[in-house]
């Protein structure tokens, strides 16, 4: 058995969330996630997110992301994620990787590049360093990055409703993070994969769905039922 570790990444609005739950339903039922299942490749997939993909991460998303009594000062909240992702690491996704399991996740070590890193403009080697405690080396086999303009992306979660603490940020923080997510796409060619995200959410899963498509034959062989 041999477990894959995918990420879904981008601004606030970019529609990660609903694209990750359509490549769920599409991997069950386009063949794939059977076939792979059959010839004992794979054990089962899951879903999961950061920060909150743990009980205990639930508690520290919720002291992130509700809008502060006091302000959370960034060296705090770096650490906060770090601490979300460890626990996330070590009581989740070593686990499930280790029998076998795709796991699809929403958000991972870029997005702490993006936003703590360009947008709140902490020091990158610093952020290194926890990734690297946080994760014990743990990197993503793929990640999606859903590029969309920051605008766009903020409108659409204003129409959701109350913003939570970080939406709440101003523009110039969140072009910081896009343009972030921009750098960490060119410098890894190879791990992240760009997807236009200002597309319809249809045109956006089929283009997710090829490059899930082209990463599971590479990993797997060309095994689609
Ligand atoms: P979301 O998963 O609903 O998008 O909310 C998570 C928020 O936390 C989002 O604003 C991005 C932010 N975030 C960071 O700032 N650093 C991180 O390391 C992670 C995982 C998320």
């Amino acid at each position: 058995m041999d477990g894959k570790f995918i990420v879904f990444e981008g601004v606030e609005g970019c529609g990660k969330t609903t694209q990750l739950q359509r490549s769920r339903q599409w991997l069950l039922n386009s063949g794939w996630l059977p076939n792979l299942q059959s010839k004992r490749f794979v054990k089962q997939l899951m879903a999961t997110r950061e920060p909150g993909g743990t009980d205990l991460g639930v508690g520290v998303r919720q002291l992130l992301l509700n809008p502060a009594r006091e302000p959370i000062h960034d060296r705090a909240e770096l650490l906060l994620y770090a601490a979300d992702r460890a626990q996330h690491v070590e009581g989740f996704l070593r686990p499930h990787l280790a029998e076998g399991s795709i796991i699809l996740c929403d958000r991972y070590t870029d997005s702490t590049i993006a936003y703590q890193g360009y947008g709140r403009g902490l020091d990158f080697a610093l952020i290194d360093q926890l990734n690297q405690v946080a994760t014990n080396g743990l990197q993503s086999d793929l990640t999606l990055w859903l590029d969309l303009d920051v605008e766009r992306g903020l409108a659409r979660t204003q129409k959701r409703g109350a913003s939570d603490r970080i939406e709440q940020a101003n523009l110039d923080f969140h072009q910081r993070v896009q343009h972030g997510f921009a750098q960490l796409a060119e410098q890894n060619p190879d791990r992240i994969v760009r997807i236009d995200a200002s597309r319809s959410e249809l045109e956006v899963a089929e283009h997710i769905e090829a490059a899930l498509s082209q990463h599971l034959a590479r990993w797997y062989g060309a095994i689609q039922g």
